[in-house]
């Protein structure tokens, strides 16, 4: 594309976008309620950097893993280091839970994010290649209890965002002690039908035959649908785990529906695995997948620790969410000449440290462009500086939604503003 001047524009990366200012709000709502609703149930944030070594994916998220096998944005650094931009965050966290020794504080331990991450996938409606998520995680809880309440919360968070009609998929995919018997099973079933599968699921058949279950060609579901299923197969722990966890479903009142099939993208997952989906949000209809990773921690070094967690992509969520954005409320200030004017910069600042959003315009107006121009802009209250109001140290106050006037000191005013506000929020 090129641009006025026969320059070439440049636009953002295919698959990433900008939040602009008129869409961020709904964002710092869901942030914001997210952060309040873990912060209730005990959870801290975490940071972790952006970008790690690429090792720290390959071995956590998995090497049989469509996210490692194609989506990972990698590069080599300048010092000749292979990194990652994170597709995903759970290995991050285990990742800082054993170099910071967190393990050595009261468990459970519980941590939240919310973040970009970044998949090279095909974008399209739901799927991008820089995208957003809410996570969290805990470590060192093996009470199925847990399982249950992660869920409750993320329906809490959903619901708080006015997100109706979604769904909750949950299964088990077992442990190490039964799921190579299953494994086993299943590669048998798929090679049978080795030749009917997409060259995908061929290679899949000998590598991870679980991951044939994630496969969106419509031949190699139907084929899938006939094999053996993993609830057939777990062991008494994993059997009564995955009981215990529906127990406390039915607990909470939140409605699920086992499916068998749902094995989840990524390798990790022992125990419990579930995904909220949605009918509006179109094809990409999973808002939330997690699950639990007992055998990751120790698996990257660390002590026997278990873990489970979900993460929700931010996008797919406000797709659906239904937030009510509260409307903006600021003072504009309506002054005349350039003694006025410099005294509405004080005035503003003053009204600024009580907390009132103020909007001081420098460029010169007559009082009649000044109310046309509040009018355009949303303002709810104008203050006006005139002569006469400066000499007197009283201010004419005009509340725009409702046609009437106040008179008196800042303070009196800057107390009305406030006390509106707190009677229309309150
Ligand atoms: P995931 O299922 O790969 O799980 O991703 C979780 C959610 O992120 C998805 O349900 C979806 O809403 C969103 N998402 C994933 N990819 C994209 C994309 N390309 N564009 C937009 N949204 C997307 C995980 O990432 C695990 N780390 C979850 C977890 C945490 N398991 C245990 N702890």
């Amino acid at each position: 594309m090129s641009g006025e001047q026969g320059k070439k524009v440049i636009s953002a990366i295919k698959g990433t976008k900008d939040i602009l200012p008129s869409e961020v709000r709904l964002w710092q709502i869901a942030e914001a309620t997210a952060r309040e609703i873990f912060e209730l149930y005990g959870y801290r944030e975490l940071r972790a950097p952006v970008i790690e070594p690429t090792e720290l994916f390959e071995r956590g998220t998995g090497a049989s893993s469509d996210i490692v096998t194609k989506e990972m944005y990698t590069f080599t650094d300048k010092g000749g280091r292979s990194i990652t931009l994170r597709p995903e965050y759970t290995p991050s966290v285990v990742r800082a839970i054993i170099e910071h020794r967190l393990d050595l504080q009261p468990q459970p331990l519980r941590f939240y994010y919310i973040g970009p991450m970044f998949r090279y996938d095909r974008p399209q409606k739901g799927r991008y290649r820089q995208f957003h998520q809410i996570d969290i995680e805990v470590f060192g809880e093996k009470d199925p209890a847990i399982d249950a309440e992660i869920l409750e919360m993320a329906h809490r968070l959903l619901s708080s965002l006015g997100v109706t009609g979604v769904f909750t998929l949950v299964n088990s995919v077992g442990c190490k002690k039964c799921r190579p018997a299953y494994g086993q099973k299943l590669r048998e079933a798929a090679l049978a039908v080795k030749e009917q599968l997409c060259p995908d699921c061929q290679r899949k058949s000998e590598l991870n035959p679980l991951r044939i279950f994630d496969c969106k060609v419509e031949s190699c579901r139907a084929l899938a649908a006939g094999f053996p299923r993993i609830t057939d197969f777990l062991c008494e722990e994993c059997r009564e785990h995955f009981k215990k966890f529906r127990e406390y479903l039915d607990l909470y009142g939140i409605s699920y529906r086992v499916e068998p099939t749902l094995v989840r993208g990524l390798d990790y997952y022992t125990k419990t695995a579930f995904e909220i989906v949605t009918e509006e949000a179109g094809a990409q209809n999973a808002i939330c997948g997690g699950g639990r990773y007992d055998d990751m921690v120790r698996e990257f070094g660390g002590p026997d620790l278990c873990g489970i967690g979900f993460a929700m992509g931010v996008e797919r969520l406000l797709s659906v969410a239904r937030i009510k954005v509260p409307e903006r409320s600021f003072v504009y200030f309506a002054y005349l000449g350039e003694e006025a004017k410099k005294e509405s910069l004080k005035l503003a600042r003053n009204l600024r440290s009580e907390g009132i959003e103020c909007l001081v315009e420098f460029k010169e107006r007559k009082m009649k462009d000044h109310f046309s121009r509040a009018n355009k802009l949303g303002a709810e209250w104008v203050l006006i500086v005139g002569e006469d109001e400066l000499r007197k140290g009283k201010f004419q106050l005009k509340d725009m939604t409702k046609a009437r006037q106040f008179e008196g000191s800042l303070i009196e005013l800057a107390s009305i503003i406030k006390g509106k506000k707190i009677l229309e929020t309150g």
